[in-house]
């Protein structure tokens, strides 16, 4: 293989740039020749393609969003669009693609795989919800800025005696509410994954109230319910000077941590051999701290992302009472 490309896809997550940078490295230092698609399908479909050289991912790793910039593209989910896309990929003599983003992003990097072309999926999503990997590129920083957020809120709840309701991205997973509400030691945690009774919420904060407790923090992944309906519903049940905050796209934003840092250079660097080993219709991983592949069907169709692995739900229940 002597030409790749490489795109990003989807909602940006940080890191994103750290991966590019390690894919074009990787290629540079293998001898092959690696090219950048802006915007994602979008830019595929259009040939929005140039070549990358190792200067032109240096000073990237450090910073948030993504360089080769990223769409959502529905239009790819058509047999068209991905032939064009294939078309404009032969036409630049590129022999192999790495996607990198999210599930929608998968769908894409799969349809190419189903018409023959070796396509790599790197999982980056603040969201954490792709199967076969307990962290993706960009969780990390998202759980620390979310974290920044309530440790700050906690301040202001304890001056009022008040109870904030804080909202977080995670449209189908409770990743970030899970890892944030924890680390941030909030009394409630509210996610997709588990149901919730709102009067027993109540009587907790009560319980909390009683023993003098100034503050209550509930972080709501956005995917249960909006925070303003949430803190309304609430307020029927009792008057806890309840406010709400919704965190939105800073969670998406932001200077990439050490930890995701690594993970997108070794995604980065793993995605370029696989190519080079003529490999393809595979998304990478990272279990239990051990890298693995996985097959690219699988982890979109086949298998489910599992939330809490390490049962932090019911610890959060054990730790935060009232
Ligand atoms: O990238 C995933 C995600 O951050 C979701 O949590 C959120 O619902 C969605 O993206 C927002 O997407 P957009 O920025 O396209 O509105």
């Amino acid at each position: 293989m002597k030409r790749i490309a490489v795109l990003t896809s989807g909602g940006d997550a940080p890191g994103m740039n750290a991966a590019v940078r390690a894919v074009v490295r990787k290629g540079v230092y293998e001898g092959i020749e690696v090219f950048g698609i802006n915007y994602g399908f979008a830019g595929l479909v259009a040939g929005d393609i140039r070549k990358l050289t190792v200067s032109d991912v240096g000073e990237k790793i450090y910073k948030g969003g993504t360089f080769l910039y990223s769409a959502r593209y529905p239009e790819f989910a058509s047999e068209e669009g991905q032939l064009k896309g294939i078309e404009q990929l032969k036409k630049f003599g590129i022999e192999g693609l790495v996607v990198i983003g999210g599930d929608g992003s998968y769908k894409g990097a799969l349809a190419l795989t189903k018409h023959g072309y070796p396509t790599i999926g790197i999982p980056a999503t603040i969201d954490n919800d792709i199967a076969g990997t307990d962290f993706c590129i960009g969780f990390d920083t998202a759980i620390n800025t979310v974290l920044e957020s309530i440790d700050k809120i906690r301040d202001t709840a304890t001056s009022h005696i008040r109870t904030l309701v804080i909202e977080v991205m995670g449209r189908d997973a409770g990743d970030i509410a899970l890892w944030s509400g924890i680390a941030g030691g909030a009394e409630q945690i509210i996610i997709p994954e588990k149901e919730f009774d709102m009067e027993e919420i109540a009587n907790t904060i009560r319980i909390g109230r009683e023993r003098d407790k100034k503050h209550s923090i509930i972080v709501v992944a956005e995917g249960v319910m909006k925070a303003d309906k949430f803190a309304a519903e609430l307020s029927k049940y009792g008057d806890f000077q309840t406010r709400f905050t919704v965190l939105g796209h800073v969670q998406r934003g932001g200077s990439p941590t050490a930890r995701d840092r690594v993970l997108a250079s070794v995604f980065g660097a793993k995605a370029v051999e696989l190519l080079m080993a003529g490999k393809g219709g595979l998304s990478l991983g990272n279990v239990e701290n051990k890298y693995v592949e996985n097959d690219l069907l699988d982890t979109l169709k086949n298998k489910k992302h599992i939330t809490d692995p390490l049962n932090l739900y019911k610890l959060s229940q054990e730790i935060s009472q009232g």
